[in-house]
Order: C-alpha cells, then sequence, then structure tokens
C-alpha cells in the first residue's frame, strides 16, 4: 500500500481523503532525526510548517515522489534536492492569505488601541489609564506594506477600504499597479521606513530578503510608528528590533514570527511591554486549517489516482528535466 507521512499531525477533515486508500503515519515530533527515521518507505509527505524536508531527508527517502505542503510558503523544503530526484514539490498558494491579513489588521488594531495594555490595567484597578490617550484612530494614517504580493496587496486594500489609511507599498518585483485601490509605490525600503505609521512585512524569505529590516531602517521609523512582521523571523533584525522597543525609539511592534521559533523563554522580546507576540499562528484560522489540510491531501490522491495536482511549485524545472505530469 502506498505511504503517505504526516509531517504533523492535519485536521480529520484532511486525512479522511486519505483514509482507506493509503498507509498514512504520522511523525510524533518535528525533529530532523524522527523524519529521517521515519521517510525510508514512504511515497508520499504532507507538510507542515515546522519540520523541514532537507537534502538529507531526501536522500534517506528513496520512494519519496510527492511533498504536499499545506501552506504557500516552501522554504521548508530544499526544492533543488526534490526536483533533482523528480519529486513533485506541491504547495498552495493563496490557502491563508484572508486569515493572515486578518491577522495583520488585528494587530494594527490591537496596536492603536493599546489593548493589551488597557485590558491589564484594568484587571489592576487602574482606571484612570483612559486619561492616558494612548490610542490613535487610524484613519488617514500611513501603512506602509513591503511585499505586495497576495497577503500584502489584500491587506492594502482592506485598510484602505476599511479604515481609511494612506496606502504606500514597496516591491521591487511588481512594477505596475495592479489592485483597486489606491496606493503608491516607493523607490526605496528607506523612504517607506520613514514615512509609515505602520510598517507591515509580506515577502518571502529568500536570501535577498534575510535581514533585509535593518537597524537603520528600524531606527529611521517614526518614534510612534509600529511594526508588524506576520511573513517570516528573518527578515528582521531581531536584536536591532528589540534594541529600539526598549529604547522606545519605536512606539512597538506586533510579531507572529520569530527567527527562532518558538521563541526561547529569556527573549526579550517575551518581557517588553510595547509588543504583541502570537505563536505563527496567523493562518490557523478554524476555516484555514480544513483548508489547508482538505487541499493538501488532494493534491496526493490526485496524483496517485493519475489526475495533475492542482498547483505544482516545480513543474517548470521538473518540465525541464522532461519529467510530464500532463494526463489527458
Ligand atoms: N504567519 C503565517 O502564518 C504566514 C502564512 C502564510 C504566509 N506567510 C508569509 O507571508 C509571505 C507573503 O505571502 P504571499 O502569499 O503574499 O506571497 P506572495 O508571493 O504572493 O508575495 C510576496 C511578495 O513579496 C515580494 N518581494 C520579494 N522580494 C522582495 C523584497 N526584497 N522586497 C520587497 N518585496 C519583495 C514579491 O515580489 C511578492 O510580490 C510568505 O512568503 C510567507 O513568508 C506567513
Amino acid at each position: 500500500m502506498i505511504k503517505v507521512l504526516l509531517s504533523q499531525e492535519i485536521h480529520p477533515e484532511g486525512k479522511k481523503l486519505l483514509e482507506g486508500k493509503f498507509e498514512i503515519l504520522t511523525a510524533p515530533d518535528t525533529s530532523q532525526q524522527t523524519l529521517i527515521s521515519m521517510v525510508k518507505d514512504v511515497d508520499a509527505i504532507i507538510l507542515r510548517t515546522t519540520s523541514k524536508i532537507t537534502k538529507e531527508v531526501i536522500e534517506n527517502a528513496p520512494k519519496l515522489k510527492i511533498i504536499s505542503r499545506t501552506g504557500a510558503g516552501v522554504d521548508n523544503i530544499d526544492v533543488k534536492a526534490a526536483t533533482e530526484r523528480g519529486i513533485l514539490v506541491c504547495n498552495l498558494p493563496g490557502v491563508n492569505n484572508l486569515s493572515v491579513c486578518e491577522h495583520t489588521l488585528a494587530m494594527i488594531m490591537h496596536l492603536a488601541k493599546q489593548l493589551s495594555f488597557m485590558d491589564k490595567a484594568v484587571r489592576k484597578g487602574n482606571w484612570n489609564v483612559r486619561n492616558l490617550n494612548l490610542s490613535v484612530e487610524l484613519e488617514g494614517k500611513v501603512l506602509g506594506v513591503v511585499g505586495m504580493g497576495n497577503i500584502g496587496a489584500l491587506v492594502a486594500k482592506k485598510c484602505h477600504y476599511g479604515l481609511g489609511m494612506r496606502i504606500l507599498a514597496y516591491d521591487p518585483y511588481i512594477k505596475e499597479k495592479f489592485i483597486d485601490c489606491e496606493y503608491e509605490f516607493t523607490d526605496t525600503l528607506e523612504e517607506l521606513f520613514r514615512k509609515a505609521d505602520f510598517v507591515t512585512l509580506h515577502c518571502p524569505d529568500t536570501p535577498e530578503t534575510k535581514g533585509m529590516i535593518t537597524r537603520d531602517l528600524i531606527y529611521s521609523m517614526k518614534p510612534t510608528a509600529y511594526l508588524i512582521n506576520t511573513a517570516r523571523g528573518s527578515l528582521i533584525d531581531e536584536q536591532a528590533l528589540i534594541d529600539a522597543l526598549k529604547e522606545k525609539r519605536i512606539a512597538g511592534a506586533g510579531l507572529d514570527v520569530f527567527i527562532e521559533e518558538p521563541p526561547k523563554l529569556n527573549n526579550e522580546l517575551l518581557k517588553l511591554e510595547n509588543v504583541i507576540l502570537s505563536p505563527h499562528s496567523a493562518a490557523l484560522t478554524k476555516e484555514t486549517t480544513i483548508r489547508m489540510s482538505t487541499e493538501a491531501a488532494k493534491a496526493i490522491v490526485d496524483y496517485f489516482e493519475g489526475r495533475q495536482p492542482k498547483y505544482i511549485y516545480n513543474i517548470k524545472e521538473l518540465e525541464q528535466k522532461g519529467i510530464r505530469f500532463f494526463y489527458e
């Protein structure tokens, strides 16, 4: 029987699509050793975010034919090594756009209205906190969107039409305006960081974007500005952000992602009052979790039943190698 390995448990709705058709194995933890020890006989892997399919994992999986991601990002897969072996890498572009967008909006509104601080104060009997005038209105404020792809564009649209914010965007790979919303591109990241009241990051983790949010950029922000990151922790110089937050050089931050996940308990970010945190959960709404598990499972079912999976991330490279996946 064809064996499918789940790198972590998936929603039962997705599992139902596999049951009876395949033998299903579930990794008991997300460590590399566990993954390597379990891939020997598997034909397919459904991969969530935490585990990594490295070259070593692929070398230990001689029967592996398809890796199906439960999300859009493939930065936890050595795609080159997979392609060299002719393994399909399937992903789900757009599957969690709305959830991540709404999480970003929640962070923007939470920070603007200082909800964490207010909530703690009320619980301690500090009613007078209402007279500190800590919260701000969002209408007319400038939102700087770094990475105007699927999620960034949706955030821009909702913040513009829903909240009346002015939008600046930075994305060197998009030259033409493509969304139905008033916004301006800045030529440089520096300009966006200088002008924005809220900066929100929506670009992928690539060699180019690693550490792109430098100390200089963070320190160039308005002292009243907030930085939100629901993309990847590696984009930001995390120590510089901690320093800026401690020195109140910026007003605060909202972070769903970290350089090290989960962050160590002694990570200073966990102690700062002017930052709100979530556990890389922006995508994990009830609706998206079901969608991610069912769509990732469907890619596996389609492949083994002779249909082309909807999204094959490395299809061009595979076709260049002479491997075709069209089953007319
Ligand atoms: N927190 C979560 O749970 C979660 C869930 C889904 C996605 N994400 C993250 O969000 C990111 C964005 O997702 P998406 O679906 O919008 O991706 P996307 O590919 O549609 O958009 C990414 C955009 O970033 C732009 N970009 C690339 N390099 C850039 C650079 N150097 N500077 C500025 N822009 C650059 C690209 O041109 C593209 O327009 C993902 O890559 C992923 O890291 C996080």
